[in-house]
Parts: structure tokens; C-alpha cells; sequence
């Protein structure tokens, strides 16, 4: 049987140089495929606000949203390690950092992971010394799309250069046991995962990463009216799904 998956599975997977292959699930039987599967790190992302419930970006996730779909993956019992993105507006100062990330993790969730770096610094150091796992997550910040304008590669200047490498150092000394890497050009990325003792799994950030993240609606093709750079889906689910429900519906 597969040992359950930790977060210090997860950094000692960096340490023998086995690639972490990290996915979405939002629901039971998504976490119990990725599980079979042996997928080692589950993420219930908050990417749900887009790919489940229709909503244009994530800043529209609520906690109780996350709450809702962590017992659902939780409800799986995956050997693989779930962790559970913070929403929009949810760790804004120490005290709510910390009372959000003990809610997911009373919903089933047995890591954290949330947007930033040393502008949230405190936050994450809360969260850990509350003995709660933290997973950072640097470059594009989803929750920032609507001042940003749009879902921007970083890295490409100086400045935002070795701000991520400053991020990425904060948040290896407040204790967070990998980093998510999102739309990072492939050299900073690689540079980041040769600097810091912990895994980076990139999303849009080139191969060089510890790992790799997709949203798996978006590798199924479950999403046909979203196209994405940085994902070309190993399947079309949606039209398979299309012609089956079709062929059903003549029958009846
Ligand atoms: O919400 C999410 O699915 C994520 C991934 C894009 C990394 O944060």
C-alpha cells in the first residue's frame, strides 16, 4: 500500500530528485482518481471559483466555498497530501491568516498554501508556528488579476527578478515547506529551484521546477472555452462528454 504523503515527503521527494507531479481535485471522486493514480500533492485551489462554479477569477472564492470542497476531497481519504489554497481577502492580517488556516484544516485540509511573499510574511510565519504547513506560492497571483490587468509572466525585468528571489528566501525562513511558481520565466524559475532547500512545483514557469501543477479540468479538457499557453489538453473530455450525453438523448 502507498505510505500517506506528508509535507516532509513531499521536500524529501526534492532531496532524491524524484519530479513531484502536483494536480487540482475539487471533488471526491477527483481526489480518489488522483489517489490511484499516486498523484503525491492534491491541490483544492481556489482556480474552483473558474473552473467550478463559473465565476470570473478567484477573488470571488469564498472561505466557505473552500471549506464546502475540502470535506469533499477530504471525504476521499487520499494517500496524497491535500493542501488547500486561502482565498481572496482571507489571511489579510495575522489573526485571520491564522483562524482561516485552522478552518481548512479542520475541513480536511492538511496543508495551506497562499498568495505572496514578504508582504505576508508575518501571516505565513503565524501559520506555521501554529504547527499548520505552509506552501507559498510566487509570480502571477491570481488574486491580483484585476489590478494587474490581466495574468502577466514574471520575471522578465530586473527588479521583479530578484524580488522573487527575495520572496522565495523569505519564505524558506518562515517555514514553508514548498513553493508554488505560476507564470515565472523559465531561467528565474530555474534559478529559484537551484537556490532554496525546498521544492518548487511551476505552473507556466518551464521544466526546470522541482515539480509541476496543472488544473486538471484544464489538462482533461474539460474547459474548451478556456485556451491557456501554458497547457495543451492530453484529452477533450468536454467533447467526448458532448457526444455521449448527445447519443444518450437520441436513444431516449
Ligand atoms: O488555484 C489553483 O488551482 C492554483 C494553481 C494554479 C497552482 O493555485
Amino acid at each position: 500500500m502507498n505510505p500517506k504523503i506528508t509535507p516532509a515527503s513531499i521536500r524529501a521527494m526534492k532531496g532524491r530528485g524524484e519530479k513531484i507531479a502536483a494536480l487540482t481535485a475539487y471533488d471526491f471522486p477527483m481526489a480518489r482518481l488522483l489517489d490511484q493514480v499516486g498523484v503525491p500533492f492534491i491541490l483544492v485551489g481556489d482556480s474552483l471559483g473558474m473552473v467550478v462554479l463559473g465565476f470570473p477569477d478567484t477573488t470571488h472564492v469564498t472561505m466557505a466555498d473552500m471549506e464546502h470542497h475540502v470535506r469533499a476531497v477530504a471525504r476521499a481519504k487520499p494517500h496524497s497530501l491535500v493542501v488547500a489554497d486561502m482565498p481572496f481577502r482571507s489571511y489579510e492580517t495575522v489573526p485571520t491568516a491564522v483562524e482561516n488556516a485552522k478552518r481548512l484544516i479542520t475541513a480536511g485540509a492538511e496543508a495551506v498554501k497562499a498568495e505572496g511573499g514578504r508582504e505576508i510574511i508575518e501571516q505565513v510565519r503565524a501559520i506555521t508556528a501554529a504547527g499548520i504547513p505552509f506552501c507559498g506560492h510566487l509570480g502571477m497571483l491570481p488574486q491580483h488579476v484585476i489590478e494587474e490587468g490581466g495574468y502577466h509572466v514574471k520575471g522578465k525585468k530586473g527588479t521583479e527578478h530578484q524580488s522573487l528571489l527575495a520572496d522565495a528566501d523569505a519564505l524558506v525562513a518562515a517555514g514553508a515547506f514548498a513553493i508554488v511558481l505560476e507564470l515565472v520565466t523559465p531561467p528565474v524559475a530555474k534559478e529559484i529551484s537551484k537556490r532554496i532547500p525546498i521544492p518548487t512545483i511551476g505552473i507556466g514557469a518551464g521544466p526546470d521546477c522541482d515539480g509541476q501543477i496543472l488544473v486538471t479540468p484544464d489538462l482533461l479538457g474539460m474547459l474548451p472555452w478556456f485556451s491557456l499557453k501554458h497547457v495543451k489538453p492530453k484529452l477533450n473530455a468536454a467533447e467526448q462528454m458532448r457526444a455521449v450525453i448527445q447519443e444518450w438523448k437520441k436513444s431516449v
